[in-house]
């Protein structure tokens, strides 16, 4: 990486921001392209979101992505909130524009569905859709499906109110099942989403039976530490396709690096075994 004084710079904000592989990811990008930038982590406090937002555009940033915490909050603090975003109900990357607004989006929906479509035959059109959990990145899947033309989701989880209460948000094609039924709800779907933290290095199994699950029906887990999950060898065993997490966080980098860098940057191998490297390294 050579810098001018030219250089484009970006950033991902997070508390923390250290596990972020979004530097690794667009530096891969930024070295394939010769581009003269940089994308650098910013460890920022909650409460100090708001002076840091307005830091971008005082330092000449080109934008960021933001990381936990602060994604809902960015919604209150952005000029510009576009309409996705504003019903995932959180941001994830911002363009400053040249006048110095705050320019909100969220890619998060466009990395699932792209990852799906990329990496698997699955359609709409096939049938009803499961998912696993209820929190941000469920809301993202349920949006990113809809849009997609899927007629009936059903999402289960643990808390049973959040189940209902994000079902009611996305009617009328939603359905809240409780936990203990996350079974028998296989049957007949099309497309299984886990957006639960289970299955996640360090975190509890996710236990699931697939034995109603069609044969055709693809499994999607958005976890990718680790890359494959105990769901999706399970689902890999009974001959199901199966699709990993690790593309959803790639895709979701592609908009953001275009608006910042000029460069519409492509998902590959390369990217994928660079961020995998990483990832294997833990
Ligand atoms: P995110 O915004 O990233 O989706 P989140 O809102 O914390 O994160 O959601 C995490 C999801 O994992 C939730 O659906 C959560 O279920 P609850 O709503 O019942 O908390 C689910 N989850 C986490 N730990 C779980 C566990 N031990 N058993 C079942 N579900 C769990």
């Amino acid at each position: 990486m050579i810098l001018s004084g030219k250089a484009r710079v970006a950033g991902v904000i997070g508390w923390p921001v250290a596990h972020s592989r979004s530097p690794r990811l667009h530096g891969y990008w930024l070295d394939q392209h010769g581009i003269d930038g940089a994308y650098i982590p910013l460890a920022v406090l909650p409460d100090r979101l708001d002076q840091a937002l307005r830091a971008l555009s005082a330092l000449g940033l080109r934008g960021a992505n933001l990381t936990v915490p602060h994604k809902e909050a960015a919604l209150r603090i952005c000029d510009e909130i576009d309409p996705l975003a504003r019903r995932i109900g959180a941001v994830n990357t911002i363009v400053v524009g040249p006048d110095g607004t705050l320019q909100g989006s969220n890619t998060d929906s466009f990395g699932l569905i792209e990852n799906l479509r990329r990496n698997s035959d699955w359609r709409a059109s096939d049938g009803p859709a499961v998912i696993l959990g209820a929190g941000g990145a469920a809301r993202s899947a349920c949006i990113a499906l809809i849009d997609a033309g899927v007629e009936l989701i059903r999402i289960v989880n643990r808390t049973a109110e959040r189940a209902l209460e994000l079902a009611g948000a996305m009617a009328p094609c939603c359905e809240a099942v409780v936990w203990d039924h996350r079974e028998d709800i296989l049957d007949g779907a099309a497309l299984v989403i886990n957006t639960t933290t289970l299955g996640m290095t360090g975190q509890p199994p996710l236990e699931i039976r697939l034995d109603v699950l069609p044969g055709s029906a693809t499994v999607y887990d958005i976890v990718y530490a680790p890359l494959e999950t105990s769901l999706l060898a399970a689902a890999r065993a009974r001959g199901n396709p199966v699709v990993d997490g690790l593309g959803m966080l790639l895709y979701q980098a592609q908009p953001g690096f275009g608006a910042w860098f000029g460069v519409r940057p492509e998902v590959d191998e390369g990217l994928r075994n660079f961020v995998l490297q990483d990832l294997l390294a833990e």
